[in-house]
């Protein structure tokens, strides 16, 4: 065991998440998942994240956006925290025009049953090179499809539900080889159930007592996804892990 002691101060906490090398994904594009959770587990406070997030964790979250091709969340996530297109810094926009990226990442939602105020900044403020995209399947109501259309780039991936694999390969013949998800936690067990979730990005915020809702709620039945720690900061008494997907386990010898 390690013990890790705290004052080697870097100078800008996105350094390390910018480091990361994203461009060999093991399958169609490469997946981070960026949560909060409490020191319980929990991944919202009364049915939102506000009060989970303490002030370095919400400056990390509005940055680590920086590293993303497009964000992507479930539509409970977008229905419940009021979403916008993402506006990032002026310094960040010029980062990214020099990686040959969009100055923004579009948002990507994942819905089903595409109830969604389209009157909502989400859809209404996204600019016309980075419009929202909603994610569906092929069930999907007729008349709410046709709605959205009207305000929202579609992509259909899977027949009654959004397959996670199917969506994926979608986002990455867009050109998105680096899709940043931020919850919410149903739909990020989605990605973890279908192996899709190459690095998590996870901020323990130091409380207990919120929400019975985990930051992933893997469907029943899926297998369980293992993990390696590839870094961990500290501001306050908010503690950053990042982790990437294991390698799959070879054969046990006894
Ligand atoms: N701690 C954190 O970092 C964090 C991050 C994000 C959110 N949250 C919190 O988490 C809560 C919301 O999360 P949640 O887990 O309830 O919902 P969610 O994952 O944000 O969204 C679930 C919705 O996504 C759509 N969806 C998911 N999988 C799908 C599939 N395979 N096919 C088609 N549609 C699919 C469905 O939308 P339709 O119903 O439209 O069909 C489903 O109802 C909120 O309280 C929020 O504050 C916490």
């Amino acid at each position: 065991m390690e013990l890790l002691e705290r004052g080697a101060v870097i100078p800008d906490p996105l350094i390390p998440y910018l480091e990361v090398d994203r461009s060999k994904p093991r399958h169609e594009c490469w997946v981070t998942g960026h949560m909060v959770a409490g020191l319980d587990g929990t991944a919202a406070i009364g049915g939102r994240v506000g009060a989970l997030s303490t002030r370095p964790d919400q400056a990390l979250f509005r940055r680590m956006r920086q590293i993303a091709d497009v964000v992507l969340v479930g539509a409970e996530t977008v229905r419940r925290e009021g979403y916008s297109p993402i506006q990032l810094s002026a310094p960040a926009q010029t980062q990214r025009r020099v990686r040959g990226q969009s100055p923004n990442p579009p948002v990507a939602v994942v819905s089903r049953s595409l109830e969604f105020d389209w009157s909502a900044k989400i859809f209404s403020r996204a600019p016309a090179e980075t419009r929202t995209i909603i994610v569906t399947c092929e069930t999907a109501d007729p008349e709410r499809l046709a709605a959205a259309q009207h305000v929202a780039e579609i992509v259909v991936a899977g027949h009654d539900r959004v397959e996670p694999a199917a969506a994926m390969t979608a986002l990455a013949d867009l050109g998105h080889g680096v899709v940043l998800c931020e919850g919410g936690p149903r739909w990020l067990g989605e990605l973890v159930a279908a192996d899709r979730l190459d690095e998590l990005c996870l901020s323990v915020s130091p409380l207990m007592g919120g929400d019975p809702l985990p930051v992933s709620v893997t469907p029943s039945g899926a297998g369980v996804a293992r993990f390696g720690l590839k870094g961990t900061l500290v501001e306050d008494d908010t503690v950053f892990l990042r982790y990437e997907v294991a390698p799959p386990e070879g054969p046990r010898h006894e």
